[in-house]
């Protein structure tokens, strides 16, 4: 392959090429997560994650800070996110689990932005009624995972920017053309909507502190390619008085296909929260593994499990147990496990996993108001 096509791009509106992680964190200049500050998450949350455990999360800035304040008694707030632009996939779902762990474990309030004024912006093959139905799609597989009202707070840019636009239009005061420009790859043929774009996607970091008139921190997970978003983000906070939002950031999960991220580029590399349980497992059952050419060779010399996209899956989603996941990576590394096996144990995690979801998803239907943050109009101050 070519080192055109390898070559890394993260951006927050590409992602592709060769990921090296350590390069990210040095290209960004956000810090690792190490053994220590791990360990102070977990005993702040009280209980271990996989999650973190297996260094999906990875990189951060101000993590230790933000648990510092908590411990004090100055708790934080969580803000996170979605860009509607599709249908949801797997790889969205896994960091808004662990959000969902982290704001049981912290008892905090969550700040979720659908920001369908962005995709709107930046695509120019998605309508108004896309962008629209999206949201809700998406919202519907947010709350299937459970979270609940009291703490939850969705906000929709298009329908709540009366509520958003005082901080915007704070925030857009002190950022100009050249940083966007710089930091996000701007040029002559953007549109306007899009240079705009952060100045909304900012204002979550700072609603809670600004409703109720007190300098809250807030803790932002999301993939690493948000970055850029928080560089600008963190640079103007303090000049309009309120804390550097934190962030915790995760890799990109892996595609079913070799290399890469999940992607709606191609289909078979996704599984759709929507897909049915046919689909699904055919997807699975065609996915990319380290297996080797013959049975006879990979019983004698084992598979790779290093660059397999089935046992990453294992890795960060479906299978939690640490026992097991070493019980699967030795018998794949000597030869036991063979592939077409390895693949039929997933099959059915992942279609109970969406048979689940799905049950889930038919539930919230109707309760989607309930977790609006339109309910927060009647707090705000005039
Ligand atoms: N820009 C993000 C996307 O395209 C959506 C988003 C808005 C977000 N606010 C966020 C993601 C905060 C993570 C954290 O998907």
């Amino acid at each position: 392959m070519s080192d055109e096509n390898d070559e890394m791009v993260v951006t927050p509106y590409e992602v592709r090429g060769k990921l090296d992680y350590d390069r990210l964190i040095q290209m960004f200049g956000t810090q690792r997560i190490d053994k220590k500050l791990k360990e102070k998450l977990f005993k702040v949350a009280g209980e271990r994650h996989f999650m973190l455990e297996r260094d999906l999360f990875f990189s951060h800035r101000d993590l230790d800070w933000i648990l510092e304040e908590h411990v004090k008694g100055n708790p934080f707030t969580i803000y996170t996110g979605r860009g509607p632009s599709g249908d949801t996939h797997i790889g969205h779902l896994v960091p808004w689990i662990f959000t969902k762990w982290l704001q049981d474990r912290v008892k905090t309030r969550l700040y979720f932005q659908m920001t369908n004024d962005e995709k709107y912006f930046f695509n120019s093959n998605l309508s108004l009624d896309d962008v629209k139905r999206y949201t809700h799609e998406n919202t519907l597989d947010l709350l299937a995972l459970g979270f609940q009202p009291e703490n939850t707070y969705i906000i929709q840019d298009i329908e709540h920017i009366d509520m958003l636009y005082e901080i915007a239009i704070e925030v857009a005061r002190k950022v100009t053309f050249s940083t966007v420009k710089a930091t996000f790859g701007f040029d002559n043929s953007t549109n306007i909507g899009s240079l705009w774009h952060p100045a909304i996607q900012a204002v979550p970091a700072f609603l809670h502190s600004w409703i109720y008139g007190k300098n809250t921190p807030c803790l932002i997970p999301c993939a690493i390619d948000q970055d850029p978003f928080w560089r600008v983000t963190r640079d103007i906070a303090e000049k309009l008085g309120y804390y550097k939002p934190a962030t915790i950031q995760c890799m990109f999960v892996p595609g079913l296909k070799e290399g890469g991220k999940m992607s709606a580029s191609d289909e078979m590399s996704v599984i759709y929260t929507t897909d049915t349980p046919k689909m699904a497992k055919r997807k699975v059952m065609a996915a990319f593994t380290g297996g080797r050419a013959t049975v006879e060779e990979q019983r004698r010399l084992g598979a790779n499990p290093d660059i397999c996209s089935v046992f990453k899956w294992y890795k960060f989603i479906f299978v939690p147990d640490d026992a097991k996941l070493a019980e699967i990576e030795r018998t794949c590394k000597s030869g036991e496990l063979l592939c077409g096996p390895c693949k039929q144990f997933l099959a059915p995690l992942m279609v109970d996993f969406l048979e689940k979801h799905q049950a889930a998803r038919e539930e919230v239907k109707d309760r989607v108001d309930e977790f609006s943050a339109a309910r927060l109009r009647d707090e705000i101050r005039r």
